[in-house]
């Protein structure tokens, strides 16, 4: 179904595998393209709970946008290429209400460090290196790197690493918040997976307005606060958040089913 990728559907699982290894899992056109469509699929296949994007190959995660393709854009190409690949990708996954983390497994750069950044939260193995090297092509990021590398790790070393295009290790990432966790190559998926399980055991609605919510925290929106006692509030209406307390006061675990 998908020339780019390769997709695995197990546990409730959804595993995205970037598959151009020769190219370094380089984001060129079809791959965009086809990730839009997996991306659509968390979105609306009942039986994904959740998702993990990861890269072909011992290499790399991603190595950035494809730069073969940049030859021949202008401003308005450019601005195209950005837009259509915010819209179909890296929004979406932002704004996914189900999870979508990234198991960076080598070289996130670039796109790739802004396809990981898009993702609800990451997990690195020990050779991974995060850069967005835009400025030795003349060029910033695209894909919104500028404004999540800011939120995620601060404004003094966002500038500082996309002003120099230096690349950090796993364990610089580790240390600035970029990843949440760090394992040796082999144990990445397992890792990111028992995150994935355990998160979907838990109230689906609830997670919902969890990502809903840290995403209007990250964008600084004023009305966080008021966001947050509605979808409070709102969540008292469901079955689950019932099923919640009953199953507490009652010693036994939650059955949750989304409603
Ligand atoms: N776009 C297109 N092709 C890319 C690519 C990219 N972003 N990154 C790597 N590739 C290709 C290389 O051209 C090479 O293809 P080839 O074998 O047909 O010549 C192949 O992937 C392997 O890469 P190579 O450069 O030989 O590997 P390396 O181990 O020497 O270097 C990197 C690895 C990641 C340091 C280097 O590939 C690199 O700097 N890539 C570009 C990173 C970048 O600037 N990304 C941001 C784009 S906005």
């Amino acid at each position: 179904m998908y020339t780019t990728l390769l997709t695995e559907l197990a546990d409730h699982i959804f595993t995205i595998t970037i598959n151009r290894p020769d190219k370094l899992n380089a984001l060129n056109k079809t791959v965009i393209e086809e990730l839009g469509k997996a991306i659509d699929e968390v979105y609306t296949n009942p039986g994904i709970k959740s998702a993990l994007i990861t890269g072909s190959g011992p290499k790399a995660f991603v190595a950035g946008a494809d730069i073969g393709e940049f030859t021949s854009l202008d401003a308005k190409g450019g601005k195209a290429l950005a837009q259509k690949g915010q819209d179909l990708v890296f929004n979406k996954i932002e704004q996914s209400p189900k999870p979508i983390v990234a198991a960076v497994n080598g070289f996130a750069l670039g796109g790739g460090c802004e396809l990981a950044m898009a993702c609800h939260f990451r997990l690195c193995s020990d050779n991974a290196r995060f850069g967005q090297p835009e400025v030795n092509l003349g060029l910033v990021p695209g894909y919104g790197g500028t404004q999540r590398l800011t939120q995620l790790v601060g404004k003094g070393k966002a500038m500082e690493l996309m002003m120099t295009g230096n690349m950090v290790d796993a364990h610089t990432a580790l240390q600035l918040g970029l990843v949440n966790y760090l394992t040796a190559p082999g144990d990445l998926l397992a890792k990111t997976k028992e995150l994935l399980q355990l998160i979907n055991t838990k109230a689906p609605l609830a997670i919902q307005q969890v990502i809903a919510l840290t995403n209007i925290a990250a964008r600084g929106d004023e009305n966080g606060l008021q966001r947050e006692i509605n979808a409070f509030g709102d969540l008292f209406d469901t079955a689950d958040a019932k099923e919640g307390a009953a199953a507490f006061l009652e010693k036994r675990k939650a059955a949750f089913k989304g409603q």
